[in-house]
């Protein structure tokens, strides 16, 4: 066997994972080998700095538990969460554009009846909203399970805030016979990510902001269908050129217009069009 040197140990590294049953898993690690020895060759670190990267992960890992997500952090501000949204949803004209999840989405949201008010009392400017479900082909989707989360009027998601008893600013909603999901709720405003543990600190030091852009999530299920992950977010909202998490598309900017006969309120109407899942061994 070669000593180990700057070029060789690669290779070594690749040859000890010959074993691998998973051939998915022996590709992923291989290329994983490959990609970081030569991110090494590249940077060519300290053993003090090679110390600091580990230490910040090690913090990465300490600070995240079930309500904390600091690795889905760090894989939104590095780009990588929308690098394989980018992937994986290649944009289709027929089809509605794709971004996070985020790290505030909760399984089993509270299943509210159409017009519910979703804030609960929370304070705001009031917002309705009726949002159209339809597959790529333009047929109405009825049935359709839709949840949506929200920042309240001070950017926080109820699971910020320890002294509410229950979910707010968060539903699940199933689509009308027409597709149809019409809800009440108050405008979400732009807030900062999670800042205070090592992800923040990283911001910092490379001089970037933690915030994004106002926006309402949705999550869209419905049967032979891709699962829909988006947002729809504030015309007009001043991150919308630099969200922290990369994750602004477009399409998906919309302007919340004075539309609804009560003029103290703000309305969002939207279709949102799912991709037909793929028929297994056709
Ligand atoms: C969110 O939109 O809820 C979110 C996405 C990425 C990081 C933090 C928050
Ligand atoms: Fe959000």
């Amino acid at each position: 066997m070669d000593e180990p040197d700057e070029l060789n140990i690669t290779n070594a590294v690749i040859d000890r994972l010959r074993a691998t049953a998973d051939p998915r898993l022996h590709e992923v690690m291989t290329s994983a080998v490959r990609h970081l020895h030569d991110f090494v060759r590249e940077v060519r670190p300290t053993f003090d700095e090679w110390l600091t990267a580990i230490r910040f992960l090690t913090r990465v890992g300490q600070i995240s538990d079930e309500a904390r997500h600091e690795f889905i952090l760090l894989s939104d501000i590095f780009g990588v969460s929308m690098l394989v949204d980018a992937i994986n949803h290649p944009p289709s004209p027929d089809v509605t554009d794709t971004t996070v999840l985020g790290p505030f989405y909760t399984e089993q949201p509270p299943e509210h009846a159409q017009d519910a008010d979703i804030a609960h009392g929370a304070p705001g400017e009031p917002l309705r909203v009726d949002v159209e479900i339809k597959s790529e082909d333009g047929k109405v989707l009825p049935d359709a399970l839709v949840d949506v989360w929200q920042s309240d009027s001070e950017g926080f998601y109820d699971v910020q805030r320890p002294e509410l008893i229950g979910p707010r600013l968060r539903a699940r909603f199933r689509s009308d016979q027409n597709g149809h999901v019409r809800f009440r709720s108050i405008m979400p405003t732009a807030y900062p990510i999670p800042h205070d543990g090592p992800v923040g600190e990283l911001l910092k030091l490379t001089g970037r902001h933690p915030w994004r852009p106002a926006h309402l999530h949705f999550l869209v299920a419905a049967p032979k269908h891709e699962t829909l992950v988006t947002h729809l977010f504030v015309r007009g909202d001043k991150y919308l050129e630099s969200d922290a998490v990369f994750g602004v598309k477009k399409s998906l900017i919309q302007s919340f217009a004075d539309q609804c006969d009560d003029k103290e309120t703000r309305c969002l109407r939207y279709t949102f069009r799912l991709r037909q899942a793929l028929r297994k061994g056709v």
